[in-house]
């Protein structure tokens, strides 16, 4: 499916790819295995990919964007590596994660350096706007990591309080990949806030399956675990729902698995979340926000990266990798 969303921007992406392996280079030895190492396991690009199609939604795809939606891929990735030490995960992207592969302090220097990196490439950009909004938009997802951290082993945190969490730490990221995308090619405030709004539902209802498959995915084709978010003590949405929809008793192992941050009780969990309703409520809060996308999306004139963009919205609920 993603090839087939691929295909309106097909060479354009391949450039934003060679950017990205170019961009990595460094003198530094350490730097540079750690960033190839988790640059060249892949990942799916769809952030990039999102710039790329925004760009081409509304006309030409230039150098600006090409180079626009690297820095996008860059901040991510760096996302990626803090996260993974934060949350002491153990494989991503198919692979052993970067941490485990080379410690933990290697892990968070080299996310500096991709978070830096960008913020280079951004100056290269020489657009004030675009340089505000990355900005902006970094700090928020910094803060929405803290808050994160903040609310992990809280097993009374509102729904809420989960939706202020994954807007900051992912749907941000991809509203800003919309609306940067469109700044650079001058579009007018109407259309910097269609776009914006159009990556905001995108990235919630993608963080909202992302959430789901910690429970119900499968490790061959997420290349991550099932269970890292319990063993956090993450209360995601599945879990959520269920605390409010079960027996007492039932609700009560599952507060205290958040409490104590253990998934020895997993399958039981994951049970409970099938069997209160949660893992469909987080589904159904995903399919309504991907409804959004798809009515903002309505408004845009006809064209291949359109489509493109609707079947993006479709693959970020249907996906299972
Ligand atoms: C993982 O994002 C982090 C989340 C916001 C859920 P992706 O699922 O896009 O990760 P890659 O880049 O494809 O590995
Ligand atoms: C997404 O949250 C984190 C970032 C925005 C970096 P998760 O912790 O759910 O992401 P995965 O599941 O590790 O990819
Ligand atoms: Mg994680
Ligand atoms: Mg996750």
């Amino acid at each position: 499916m993603i090839n087939e969303i691929r295909a309106s921007v097909e060479a354009e992406f391949a450039k934003v790819n060679a950017l990205i392996v170019d961009q990595l280079h460094s003198d530094v030895d350490m730097v540079e295995n750690v960033g190839q190492y988790i640059v060249d396991a892949g990942g799916k690009r769809l952030r990039p990919l999102l710039a790329l199609l925004a760009a081409a939604s509304v006309g030409e795809v230039t150098e600006k964007h090409i180079k626009f939606a690297a820095i996008i891929e860059f901040i991510h990735t760096a996302t990626l590596l803090h996260d993974d030490v934060v949350d002491i995960s153990t494989l991503r992207r198919g692979r052993p994660t970067a941490n485990s592969e080379f410690g933990n302090a290697p892990s968070v220097l080299v996310g500096d350096f991709l978070y830096t990196r960008a913020f280079q490439l951004m100056v290269q950009l020489d657009d004030m706007r675009v340089l505000k909004l990355m900005a902006d938009v970094t700090n928020l997802i910094a803060e929405g990591e803290v808050m994160q951290l903040v609310r992990a082993g809280d097993p009374d945190t509102t729904r809420e309080q989960y939706f202020d969490v994954i807007t900051r730490k992912t749907a941000i990221l991809f509203a800003a990949a919309c609306e940067g995308a469109v700044m650079l090619s001058g579009e007018n405030d109407d259309t910097l806030k269609r776009m914006h709004d159009i990556g905001l539902n995108l990235g919630i209802a993608f963080q909202l399956i992302d959430d789901v498959l910690d429970y119900e995915g499968d490790p061959e084709t997420t290349g991550k675990n099932v269970g890292d978010d319990l063993n956090e003590g993450k209360p995601t949405l599945p879990l959520i729902h269920a605390m409010s929809h079960c027996t007492p008793d039932e609700a009560a192992l599952i507060a205290d698995a958040l409490r104590t941050k253990s998934a020895d009780r997993l399958s039981e969990i994951i049970a409970l979340a099938d069997s209160s309703g949660g893992i469909r409520e987080t589904r159904n809060a995903a399919v309504e926000h991907c409804e959004r996308v798809t009515s903002a999306l309505a408004e845009l004139s006809s064209s291949p990266a359109k489509l493109s963009l609707e079947k993006l919205a479709e693959f970020s609920i249907r996906r299972e990798s």
